[in-house]
């Protein structure tokens, strides 16, 4: 028997920069192109947000979206939970100034910060709150401006990434089966050097060597990350359907985190899932990290591939390592 929701997305919005950097961009100064992008990636563009549009200024903009699909407004948030690595400013948290720019006067707010998984994990949070009744609205938030932690120098990561929000209005569920059925989280810290930023923290200070030796940006070991992402995606997923109380072949759209075509492809190979039920659009974004998964999600909306009442398996990975998976009757 599948398992009883606690909480619903009773809305959810997206919010992207305008600006469109395509991969012939990448051709004109880095040793790459267009044709080993879109082989190793699947990517042929992403979104790239200017100098003025802000975290905090995408978040709201996704959030307002959420908000009216939910049919509430920002006085009714109880909380607001930003999964972000990329904040507006070190202090205080991104949360925070999306609070003061929705006007949501009630709400304690605050990030969480682990990597593509971040929204997973801010959604696992807002169930927790709701569930021990500390809160009945909660906006759920993955946001990136990866853009500005890029080493745009360095084809083996400059490639991959993009910009983008995607929020989300979580509440208690309406009694119909719709809603939350599990989530998973995991995280391994052992591997952190495989994906991280060495400097601008507290044990590398920002310096003039740290910014001279580039160690404000993302390192990545990709072929490493690339092993790890499918296989852990793959037991992550078989966790939250045996924990949902679903099978696979009852999953009517798998979500998966868009960083790459081929990881997806071997993720969805490996849970069963035929690819004509998996929702791809990396090709568009590139890997947005915490906004990915509500990014694909609207498409998928807005293409009729969910409808009320949809099975989905949402899965993600990312810097930690982390993960997370979830199943949702939507
Ligand atoms: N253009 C041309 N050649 C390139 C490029 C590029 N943009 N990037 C790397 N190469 C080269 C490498 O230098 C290497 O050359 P060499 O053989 O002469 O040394 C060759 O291509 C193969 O490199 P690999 O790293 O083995 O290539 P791979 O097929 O693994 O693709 C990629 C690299 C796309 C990075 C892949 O490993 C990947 O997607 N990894 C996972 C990324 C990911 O999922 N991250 C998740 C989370 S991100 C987050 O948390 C923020």
């Amino acid at each position: 028997m599948s398992a009883t929701p606690i909480v619903a997305i009773t809305g959810l919005g997206t919010a992207v920069p305008a600006r469109v950097m395509t991969n012939a961009e990448f051709e004109k100064y880095l040793d790459t192109s267009d044709q080993w992008i879109q082989e190793r990636t699947g990517i042929r563009e992403r979104r790239i947000a200017g100098p003025d549009e802000t975290l905090s200024g995408l978040c709201r903009d996704a959030s307002l979206r959420a908000m009216a699909r939910a049919g509430i407004s920002a006085e009714e948030l109880d909380v607001i939970v930003l999964g972000t690595i990329t904040p507006d400013r070190r202090l205080p948290s991104t949360a925070c100034e999306l609070q003061a720019l929705l006007g949501a006067r009630r709400a304690s707010a605050f990030d969480v910060v682990a990597a593509c998984p971040g929204w997973i994990y801010a959604l696992a949070v807002a169930e927790g709150l709701i569930a021990s009744k500390q809160a009945r609205t909660v906006l759920a938030i993955g946001a990136e401006k990866l853009s500005t932690v890029t080493d745009w120098n360095d084809r083996g990561t400059a490639v991959l990434f993009g910009d983008g929000a995607g929020a989300c209005i979580v509440q208690p569920a309406r009694g119909d089966g719709r809603g939350i059925l599990s989530i998973v989280l995991g995280a391994d810290g052992r591997l952190a050097d495989l994906l991280y930023i060495p400097g601008g923290g507290s044990t590398d200070p920002v310096s003039h060597e740290v910014v001279d030796e580039r160690r404000q940006y993302i390192k990545m070991a990709g072929r490493e990350v690339f092993k790890a992402a499918v296989h852990t995606m793959v037991k992550a997923c078989d966790q939250a359907l045996a924990k949902a109380g679903v099978t696979a072949e009852a999953v009517d759209l798998l979500v998966p985190h868009q960083a790459n075509l081929r990881i997806i492809e071997a993720t969805a190979k490996h849970a069963k899932v035929p690819m004509s039920k998996v929702m791809v659009n990396v090709d568009r974004y590139g890997n947005t990290s915490a906004a990915s998964i509500q990014i694909a999600i609207d498409q998928a909306i807005t293409e009729d591939r969910i409808r009320p009442g949809s099975l989905l398996l949402l899965v993600t990975f990312g810097a930690g390592f982390t993960w997370g998976a979830a199943v949702v009757r939507w």
